[in-house]
């Protein structure tokens, strides 16, 4: 089937699919299907009703995460605050089907199971998609408990006519896929829709002979992390990379360089990009000469000649336009802070990040990363410990609402 251009947006997105007790949650399995066939995330949170329409095991199948329905499900160290990080995980939350019990709870802010405790931590668009009898649809509570609903800034999909499962004919159904899809395409947050992305990763390799480089031990997973939160907020991304053994997050243009040569090349090609991470350790010396055959070994001592390569980010900071946003990263091992802030200050950035590879949980070819973000005006945000796709979205968060 050819999806419409806005549905494939659901792409890389992160998605809540709330799941209650109404006869239409059979219907839950094809939407994630479909959901999942698009790229998308999708972590389902069932109620106890749902179970009884549909299983838990038949949803986790499907969308390949298991299912949550008690406020205590998860993984023992995350089972008390899982309801907070996935509310800020999502950019989407759906509820489809939305009973009138989900529907009233949620209008009174109930927070008894781990769909409605979300809802209240949820940082991104609600969208309700409701699914009931007629009867119970055009009941004057269901009724003020959508406009309670809407009043709070929640999106609400009104039913389809027809067939209901009772046998009856009316209002009540839960809409065609297509039409849930689209609706949510068109609440996926695009702060970055149009905005053109340069991101740079990975370490650079300086050939001294044919056998031989020079390089460093950038795995260029943090650059590669920042570029698959840029396509999920709409941006349109080129990521100019070193040798890394990392697959190409969908939707992103990749251009693979070798040397810091190459890299300045291919930056400087894409110098008007409207936000630009320079991530990669681009190397600051070079060998002097390249030597065309394999160099023998002779004496006890070898002495290798190097000269300083261009600082490519020192360049894009002289060329830069006021409406860009220009971020760094500061590789250090002592002073950070003060070495950080010189860095930016010289290299004219808006964004400095600070990492320091000492620090446990922190630097080259870890899994996860400890960053200090600092700013033009002084300012400095340190994170946590956090997995490296988590401290990009942290960093683009707190970058983005900064330019906003
Ligand atoms: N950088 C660059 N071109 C270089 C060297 C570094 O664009 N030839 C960029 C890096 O991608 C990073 C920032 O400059 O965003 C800082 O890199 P870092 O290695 O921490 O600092 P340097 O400026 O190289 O200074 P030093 O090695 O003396 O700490």
């Amino acid at each position: 089937m050819r999806e419409s251009t806005r549905i494939t947006e659901l792409h890389g997105r992160r998605l809540l699919l709330g799941v209650t007790g109404s006869i239409a949650a059979y219907k839950a399995a094809e939407l994630i299907r479909r959901l999942r066939k698009l790229g998308t995330e999708v972590q389902v949170l069932a109620t106890e009703g749902a179970a009884r329409f549909i299983s838990a095991t038949t949803l986790a199948t499907l969308s390949g995460r298991p299912v949550l329905t008690d406020l205590f499900d998860g993984s023992e160290e995350d089972t008390w605050t899982k309801h907070i990080t996935l509310g800020h995980w999502a950019d989407l939350f759906v509820i489809a089907p939305a009973t009138a019990q989900t529907l009233a709870k949620l209008a009174n802010g109930f927070a008894d199971n781990m769909l409605t405790a979300t809802v209240l931590a949820a940082r991104c668009p609600i969208l309700v998609c409701p699914a009931m009898d007629h009867d119970m649809y055009m009941h004057p509570a269901v009724r003020l408990n959508l406009k309670r609903l809407q009043g709070f800034g929640y999106h609400v999909l009104p039913p389809g006519y027809g067939e209901l499962a009772s046998g009856l004919v009316g209002l009540g159904r839960l809409p065609e896929m297509d039409d849930i899809l689209e609706r949510m395409a068109a609440l996926l947050p695009d702060e970055l829709r149009g905005k053109h992305a340069l991101v740079t990763a990975g370490p650079t390799r300086e050939p001294i002979d044919p056998v031989r480089v020079l390089t460093n031990h950038s795995t260029g997973t943090m650059g590669f992390a920042l570029a698959k939160d840029l396509v999920r907020r709409g941006a349109q991304v080129t990521l100019v990379t070193g040798p890394t053994l990392l697959n190409t997050p969908e939707g992103v243009r990749r251009i693979d360089i070798t040397t810091s040569a190459e890299m300045l090349e291919a930056v400087l090609a894409h110098k008007d990009a409207d936000i630009i991470f320079m991530a990669a350790a681009v190397a600051d010396y070079t060998p002097i000469e390249s030597h065309s055959s394999k160099i023998k070994k002779q004496e006890d001592q070898l002495t290798l000649r190097l000269q300083r390569t261009s600082d490519i980010l020192a360049q894009l900071g002289k060329l830069r336009r006021d409406d860009q946003t220009l971020v760094g990263f500061a590789m250090e091992t002592e002073n950070g802070l003060v070495n950080a802030r010189k860095k930016l200050r010289e290299k004219n950035l808006d964004w400095i990040i600070l990492n320091n590879v000492s620090e446990e949980g922190a630097g080259f070819g870890t899994e996860t990363n400890r960053v200090t973000l600092i700013g033009r005006d002084g300012s400095s945000f340190p994170l946590e410990v956090m997995p490296k796709q988590e401290v990009a979205t942290a960093l683009l968060d707190r970058i983005l609402t900064d330019c906003a």
